[in-house]
């Protein structure tokens, strides 16, 4: 059975912890530190940590950072129910009675729902303490979602992958007739959080930071040389805009009331030299934490790209960020059809490539 940690909050090109296993049972043995630089919502990190192995993991995108660090400290349970009767008591004795302003808001999230989800948001200090990490974490998953179908989902009927743009939701749900169902958001919370923590959480903790993973050789400064295996997906070539998929969520976060600008400069990258330079970088930045004998796995697909490139550019880009090292392919690639809930899904009718290729290098 499926660790429901695990599916705290969809992600975009998330890989299943199945992948993750393999690799771990491949190439590492207990107690050996796994890391992620692309984490996502965690999937490397807690399949390691519940396999025994050290973890740490790197995401640029709070909304990854939030998820994924929920699962690499998770609270204990009784301190995370305290928490929220905590907030929930002060919620009614303070006087925070937000109005929303713009029309989105007002359709999305009924007028007292509304008013509990701001206090959250003014109120989880998620940056800093894991028990309000793993608070907000559980509140992005049920932020909004298909709720005539779902009675956890906060919002007026939403996809839980992605957030719908402002302008096109307010379309939708008035062509529709859809107003926000009244939720009640400290119960369901409550709910919400006793589902993840229906199965044993890992003893392990592991580290995540938000950073930009070309940095992380340095951001993990007690990791360094520790790293027996790499798994990761970077960002396909063309298949995403990581800020504005995930914006309500982002909002959530202390993120802007609208779709934002990017996170950063390669938050889309449409230019294969300016890809394969990125993925460089992005070695040379994690190089450092690295044992001698490391191995590195990666799931990597994207329309315009063949698999004979990708293994061409992923080889060449880790020889050059590494050149004291020697650099073995372990084989030449396996392909998988891209799973239904994967990146197509949150991009329904693009024409991307549906392949994705796992490659495996070690390094001497
Ligand atoms: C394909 S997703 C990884 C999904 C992950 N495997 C999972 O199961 O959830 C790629 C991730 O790379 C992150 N990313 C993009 N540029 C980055 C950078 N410069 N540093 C760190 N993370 C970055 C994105 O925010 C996104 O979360």
């Amino acid at each position: 059975m499926r660790h429901p940690l695990h599916s705290i909050c969809p992600y975009f090109a998330m890989f299943p912890e199945s992948f993750v296993a393999e690799q771990l049972f491949a190439y590492t043995r207990p107690n050996e530190l796994v890391f992620d630089p692309f984490c996502g919502r965690g999937t490397t990190v807690l399949e390691s940590l519940l396999n025994d192995r050290r973890a740490i993991g790197s995401d640029i995108n709070p909304v990854a950072a939030c998820v994924a660090g929920a699962k690499a400290q998770v609270p204990d349970l009784l301190h995370v129910l305290q928490q929220v009767d905590e907030l929930e008591k002060s919620y009614h004795s303070s006087d925070h009675d937000a109005v929303a302003q713009s029309e989105f808001f007002q359709m999305c999230f009924h007028p007292e729902t509304y008013s509990e989800v701001t206090f959250l948001r003014d109120n989880l200090d998620w940056r800093n303490s894991s028990v309000h990490r793993f608070i907000a974490a559980v509140l992005l998953g049920i932020l909004h979602g298909e709720s005539h179908r779902s009675a956890l989902a906060l919002s007026n009927r939403m996809p839980r992958t992605i957030s719908t743009k402002p302008d096109y939701s307010v379309r939708w749900w008035k062509k529709h007739g859809l107003n926000p169902p009244r939720r009640e958001t400290f119960k369901i919370l409550r709910e919400a959080v006793a589902f993840r923590y229906s199965r044993v959480p890992p003893r392990k903790q592991g580290v995540v930071v938000e950073a930009d993973s070309r940095t992380a050789g340095d951001r993990f400064l007690n990791f360094q040389g520790q790293v027996s295996l790499v798994v990761t997906s970077p960002p396909y070539l063309d298949t995403t805009d990581y800020s504005e998929d995930q914006w309500l969520r982002l909002w959530f976060l202390g993120g802007a009331e609208r779709p934002a600008t990017r996170l950063n400069r390669d938050d889309r990258l449409t230019v294969v030299g300016d890809y394969w330079v990125f993925l460089q970088d992005i070695w040379a930045g994690i190089v450092k934490l690295l044992r001698p004998e490391a191995t590195i796995v990666v799931r990597i697909g994207g329309t315009r790209l063949s698999k004979e490139d990708l293994f061409e550019g992923l080889q060449t880009g880790l020889q050059f960020a590494m050149p004291n090292r020697k650099i073995r392919p372990l084989h030449q690639g396996r392909s998988s059809e891209i799973a239904k809930r994967q990146t197509n899904s949150f991009r329904p009718g693009t024409k991307s490539d549906r392949m994705e290729h796992d490659f495996a290098f070690r390094l001497g």
